[in-house]
């Protein structure tokens, strides 16, 4: 959560960290700020309250020109969006430009000493003690960089923070603490720059040659950009050496493809995410399924007792659907829990538990923390996860990566289904080791799972479909989305992709617990949205559906092709391709994004970008 950006180099500073900010929007945007030093070494300060495009040089005027500067886009979590409360923040003589992201955990007990001190505060931020901690190093006769890290050292909780001084040779001084947001230092032909996220150095790259190469901070390590070139260092102060990685053009692309937005055009790229993510992995040749980077040899999978699935949002729902294929295929004991109740229990895990953590960023703050919880207890540590420099990927003793390509819509689409795809896999994988799934019955499963992308592009065709239906039901202000088995997971995550970019109140249920509550709420001003596909549980969900119409609620229900039975019952059946079973909570997804895609759309909402919301929730 929350963008930074900075840059030093011989170019005009302020477009450059203006283009990286708007790529790292997703991370929040509720406010936004660049600081420039100019040719003269004084510094110049930029607010805006919301977007980043507040501070296009355009709308600002004049944008303060020089070739060293930051910036940052701002999920607020201490003080609300307001100009004081947007970063950079600054000390009391307007000497250092400080960004930040994370959660300072004693910022009161520092500010506290600070303002005894005489430190004069401007913003109700956790950061701005930080700006003030690096101004007393300065006065008690510190270098910048001692200052930068003496402040580093006092701070507690997991953060990203970068920093300049006035003066224009910077240089820059970045630090991260702990193992939330993530910072990648790049340095290419005489410029630096550091930011929270790839995106970000595509500015530098266009107008480059070659590709840079880049480091990824760890937790208590800090970088120094300059032109010259980057050094490292621990908290310490001892110099460190870290091995630069090359990045492509690819890693770095964000781009609509020519759609109106992300999430659409991550919807629509979903039969290639599943087809990335089946790749080397399912030999459809050979009707095997092959999983390099599964963190145990098969002798030892036999002796599994448990499977833990950990994630949050759509990551716990995808656990959910995990947990179905594991028990199912595999027979071992499994279950799905939110990372962020996991982390605080004291969960019965151990040598013979598999953990598997589910998470399209990687980063998000319960996840890693369960991660580190689970690998305390012992347990082994598979991560499936879409960002392959990610701190989960660092924890885990294994990874299978999603492979779904940068995901920006702040509303996970692709990625789920990269993560049910990877989780079918794995499920058919542990079944074969321990000799619950035999040859043919491995091959049947492989086979099913290459209709996959097919089945999804054939329900992509009739993408446009959904925006009538949204005209006819988007006015409701309630809706509940019902389902049984995976379903149930299928039909919380429709939900919650409702909720998050549409603003109505929605709730996920499991379809026989109706009966025990939400049944009061049925009226005529309610819309329940059932997921009734041609399954085991299909007939007790028509039950439910009748038991809805009965009490005049309106019903939209995604059905299997040709169930007219069903389809007479409700008020507005959707239909999947008929699927074998365990496709299925894959196809009745996107129904359920399209559906939410379009009601946000002629509610006019922020499709891409949410209120309240950021793509990596880095903080607890
Ligand atoms: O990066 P992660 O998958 O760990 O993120 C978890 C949730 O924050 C995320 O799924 C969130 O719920 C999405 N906005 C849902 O669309």
């Amino acid at each position: 959560m929350c963008g930074i950006v900075g840059y030093v180099g011989q170019d005009d500073a302020w477009p450059i960290i203006y283009e990286g900010l708007k790529r790292l929007e997703y991370r929040g945007y509720d406010s936004a700020g660049i600081a420039v030093v100019d040719d003269t070494g004084a510094l110049h300060f930029r607010k805006t309250v919301g977007k980043v495009s507040g501070l296009d040089a355009s709308i600002l005027g004049a944008a303060p020109r020089g070739s060293l500067g930051l910036g940052h886009t701002r999920w607020a979590t201490h003080g609300a969006p307001s100009h004081a409360n947007a970063h950079p923040h600054t000390d009391c003589s307007s000497r250092v430009a400080l960004v930040h992201n994370g959660i300072v955990e004693n910022y009161l007990e520092l500010k506290r000493r600070l303002t005894a001190s005489g430190h004069v505060f401007q913003s109700e931020t956790d950061t701005e003690a930080l700006s003030h901690l690096v101004e007393e190093g300065l006065s008690l006769g510190l270098s910048f960089e001692e200052a930068f890290l003496r402040m580093g050292r006092m701070v507690k909780g997991s953060s990203a923070i970068t920093a300049t001084l006035q003066g224009e040779d910077g240089p820059i001084c970045a630090l991260r603490l702990g193992y939330a947001g993530g910072i990648v230092v790049a340095h290419h032909e005489g410029q630096g720059i550091v930011a929270s996220d790839l995106p970000a150095l595509l500015p530098v790259l266009e107008h480059g040659s070659g590709t840079p190469s880049v480091g990824f901070l760890e937790g208590g390590e800090m970088a120094v950009v300059s032109r010259d070139g980057v050094r490292y260092f621990d908290l310490d102060g001892n110099a460190i050496v870290k091995q630069p990685r090359r990045v492509s053009r690819d890693d770095v692309l964000v781009d609509k493809g020519g759609y109106r937005h992300f999430m659409l055009k991550e919807i629509m790229d979903q039969p290639q995410a599943m087809t990335a993510a089946l790749r080397d992995r399912a030999d459809f040749a050979n009707g095997r399924v092959e999983l390099p980077g599964f963190p145990l040899p098969p002798s030892a999978i036999g002796a599994l007792e448990r499977v833990v699935l950990i994630g949050c949002g759509t990551s716990l729902h995808a656990a959910q659907v995990g947990r179905h294929y594991i028990e199912r295929l595999a027979g071992i004991p499994a279950e799905a829990e939110s990372a962020s109740e996991f982390r605080y229990r004291d969960p019965l895990i151990g040598p013979r538990t598999l953990v598997v953590s589910i998470g399209q960023s990687g980063e998000t703050a319960d996840t890693v923390a369960a991660m580190h919880l689970a690998r305390e207890k012992g347990a082994t540590l598979l991560t499936i996860c879409n960002a392959e420099e990610s701190q989960a990927a660092r924890i885990a003793d294994g990874a299978l990566y999603m492979r779904a390509g940068l995901e920006v819509g702040v509303a996970s689409t692709k990625t789920f289904i990269s993560s049910l795809t990877i989780l079918h896999l794995l499920a058919i994988y542990l079944g074969h080791a321990r000799g619950r799934l035999d040859d043919a019955a491995t091959r049947r499963l492989v086979d099913e799972l290459s209709r996959g992308p097919g089945l999804i592009s054939d329900l992509l065709g009739e993408a446009d479909s959904y925006r009538d239906l949204a005209y006819r039901i988007g006015h409701y202000g309630n809706f509940l989305f019902l389902g049984r088995g995976a379903s149930a997971a299928i039909a919380a995550e429709g939900a919650l992709k409702l909720k998050e970019i549409s603003y109505i109140h929605a709730e996920g249920y499991p379809a026989g617990e109706m009966k025990h509550g939400p049944i009061a709420l049925i009226d005529p001003g309610m819309c329940t949205v059932a997921l009734a596909p041609n399954d085991v549980l299909r007939d007790k969900t028509l039950s439910n559906i009748k038991e809805v119409k009965a009490r005049h609620g309106v019903v939209v229900a995604v059905l299997t092709d040709g169930d007219d039975e069903a389809a007479s019952e409700v008020d507005y059946p959707l239909f999947i391709p008929e699927a074998p079973e365990l496709l299925q909570p894959i196809l009745t997804t996107v129904p359920l994004q399209l559906l939410s895609y379009h009601i946000a759309l002629m509610l006019g909402c922020d499709v891409d970008q949410p209120r309240n919301l950021a793509k990596s929730v880095t903080v607890e």
